[in-house]
């Protein structure tokens, strides 16, 4: 299947509801529909008008849960729409604890990757659970949630390489892999490969990662121990499932009923000679250390003390249970977001001295 679309409303593929189009949209789920589109006479002469302008030659976006329009972009948007779970191996280790490869289309929705391995008893995405989007988008932003990252569980991301038209597989460790960063969001990469599908390395064996406080709460284990966790059938895999998908429906509001993109911000990570002076002056600041030098700092936390909680600018504002997630409190226009991000990122400077940045990205358009 191939689809192309002239002046082609962006409107469902956002989940932030912005109304803008796109000059072409082209969407295909094959690598063959993917290559006539790259070589279709209007894609083409587009791509090249782009990057003459400097720009990148298209936009793939998965269910663009994860970025803002500025405006009408002017350039081709492709779309993946091959969904498919397939269990390419098992590897025994011990009796039924081995480990499984899945092959996974880049268009599958993650949360179905996340619901077919807890019904198969395969552990690694549990935690990772109701996060929106697609396993293309998923590995090229790595997603993380309560304590677990993506690039944990990728064994390869299979490319479509633009350059050279064929197909180029990277393994975890050549991917860039950092906190939401890899090197598919940079320019050079972004323009040259298109994921097609991706390899995951899930378990059978029994492994649970419940550090983050929230979970153990929502589960009702506060206070049992990690010893008697590891020696116990309980909680089960689907039921850590279901602890994290509580989290998320209890903070983090529904695309679908009021338009966000998830956190908009990154969490700051920054060197101890500005953390420390500042854990002296707010000692109850939430953070989490990185290494000997470096901590985090939730962007959240930050945004609240600034006042921005459940405050709006225009129809954009600041989700009344987490402040890191803007919101589309209804017919927002793009600029209208755009000013609250920069009016809360001088906020954030004034108060605590850090630039925070966003998360989502931002595609420039008209
Ligand atoms: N906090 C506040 N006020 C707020 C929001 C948070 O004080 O308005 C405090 C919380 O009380 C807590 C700390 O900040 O002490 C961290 O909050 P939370 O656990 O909600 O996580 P986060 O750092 O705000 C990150 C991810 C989320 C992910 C959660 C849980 C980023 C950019 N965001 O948020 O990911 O679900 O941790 O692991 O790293 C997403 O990327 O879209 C997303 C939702």
């Amino acid at each position: 299947m191939k689809k192309i679309t002239i002046d082609a409303p962006l409107l469902p593929h956002n989940t932030f509801g912005m109304d803008v189009k796109a000059a072409v949209l082209a969407e295909y789920d094959t690598v063959n529909d993917l290559q006539e589109i790259l070589t279709d006479p209007t894609v083409a002469s587009l791509m090249q008008v782009e990057k003459g302008k400097g720009h990148l030659p298209f936009w793939h976006i998965g269910s663009g849960s994860n970025l803002l329009f500025t405006g009408d972009y002017p350039g081709v948007v492709l779309h993946c729409s091959a969904k498919g779970i397939d269990t390419i191996t098992n590897i025994p280790s011990n009796d039924s604890d081995g480990v499984c490869l899945l092959k996974v289309e880049a268009g599958t929705l993650w949360d179905d990757v996340c619901a077919y391995c807890a019904c198969h008893g395969l552990y690694g995405p549990e935690n990772l659970s109701l996060i929106p989007g697609e396993m293309g988008a998923a590995a090229v932003q790595n997603i993380g949630a309560y304590g677990v990252e993506i690039s944990d569980l990728i064994e390869e991301v299979i490319c479509w390489d633009v350059e050279s038209a064929q197909e180029h597989r990277f393994s975890s460790g050549e991917m860039g892999y950092g906190y939401r960063e890899s090197r598919l969001k940079h320019p050079t990469d972004k323009a040259r490969f298109i994921v097609t599908s991706v390899i995951l390395r899930v378990q059978r064996a029994r492994k649970l990662h419940l550090e983050y406080a929230g979970i153990k709460r929502a589960l009702g284990i506060d206070n049992v121990s990690e010893a008697e966790l590891a020696s116990s059938e309980s909680p089960t895999l689907q039921e850590v499932r279901e602890a994290v998908i509580r989290i998320r429906e209890g903070k983090l509001p529904d695309p679908k009923v009021i338009g966000n993109a998830g956190s908009f911000f990154k969490n700051p990570v920054v060197d101890n000679s500005v953390f420390l002076p500042l854990l002296a002056q707010y000692p109850d600041m939430p953070h989490y250390v990185v290494d000997h030098n470096l901590t985090k700092i939730p962007a959240g936390w930050m945004i609240e003390q600034c006042g921005w909680k459940g405050r709006n600018l225009g129809r954009a504002g600041v989700y009344e249970k987490q402040s890191l997630v803007l919101v589309n409190r209804g017919g927002a226009m793009p600029e209208e977001i755009v000013r609250l991000c920069q009016t809360i990122i001088d906020d954030v400077e004034k108060k605590f001295g850090i630039r925070i940045e966003p998360e989502v990205n931002l595609i420039e358009g008209l």
